[in-house]
């Protein structure tokens, strides 16, 4: 199978699950409280074994492919998209890396909840903060960046007026917005959450 397609099949079930923990993370909007009451009713689906263990041989899928497909494109890529789409890439490829190795020693090592104070914690101390912020922020923004790169290259017609580049551009905008309301949820309105 051609790595196009294989990143393809397995970046959908992947954004099933992003788009779905990016929404878990917008709960904290509503409080500390509406974050962990969402996150227990979400984990018996994508913490289920067998449904952990497609999500992260998908990933490991993604990484391969992703990183065959950045080595194909590295040199030829020109225009904002083309740039965007492998740089992207790589930080998601990096990201992911991090995320669940931190994830996963967090729960099997240390034997810790991994609930929202475990991924919140690094937004909340001083210095973490100083790496957390733009680690996380990247994170969701290579994760719109990377759709916006896509619809910017499939997109053929007119939407509501806008041409496919003005598309692709309001992904990103929407990337932006989404971030800073997560972060704005997950400091406790930006005066700092109340790690227990
Ligand atoms: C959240 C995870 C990811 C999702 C949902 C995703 C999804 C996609 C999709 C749907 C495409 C379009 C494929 C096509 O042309 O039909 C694509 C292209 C691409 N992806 Fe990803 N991807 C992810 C992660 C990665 C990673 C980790 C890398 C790099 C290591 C990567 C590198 C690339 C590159 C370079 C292209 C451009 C291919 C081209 O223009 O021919 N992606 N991605
Ligand atoms: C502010 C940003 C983020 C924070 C604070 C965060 C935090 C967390 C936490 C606490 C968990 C553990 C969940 C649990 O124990 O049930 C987790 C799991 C995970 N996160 Fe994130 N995350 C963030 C962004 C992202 C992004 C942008 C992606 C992907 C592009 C991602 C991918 C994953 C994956 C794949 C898992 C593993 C799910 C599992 O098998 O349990 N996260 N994250």
């Amino acid at each position: 199978v051609r790595s196009k397609t294989l990143h393809r099949l397995s970046g959908s079930l992947i954004a099933l699950f992003v788009v779905t923990h990016l929404a878990n993370h917008l709960a904290s909007l509503w409080g500390p409280e509406e974050h962990l009451r969402l996150m227990d009713a979400l984990r018996p689906y994508y913490r289920h074994v067998l449904a952990e263990t497609v999500l992260l041989a998908v990933i490991g899928i993604q990484l391969y492919s992703g990183i065959r497909l950045v080595l194909r494109k590295r040199k030829t890529a020109t225009g904002f998209f083309e740039k965007l789409h492998v740089r992207t890439g790589l930080y998601l490829a990096f990201f992911f890396v991090i995320h669940l190795s931190a994830i996963m020693a967090g729960r099997h090592l240390l034997h810790l909840d991994t609930n929202l104070y475990f991924g919140a914690v690094g937004l909340n101390r001083f210095p973490l903060n100083l790496f957390f912020v733009p680690y996380y922020s990247l994170a969701i923004l290579a994760f719109f960046g990377h759709l916006s790169a896509i619809h910017a290259q499939k997109m053929t017609t007119n939407l509501l007026g806008l041409p496919p580049g003005k598309q692709a551009l309001a992904i990103l905008a929407l990337g932006f917005v989404t971030t800073f309301l997560i972060l704005y949820g997950l400091t406790g309105y930006f005066r700092g959450l109340e790690i227990p």
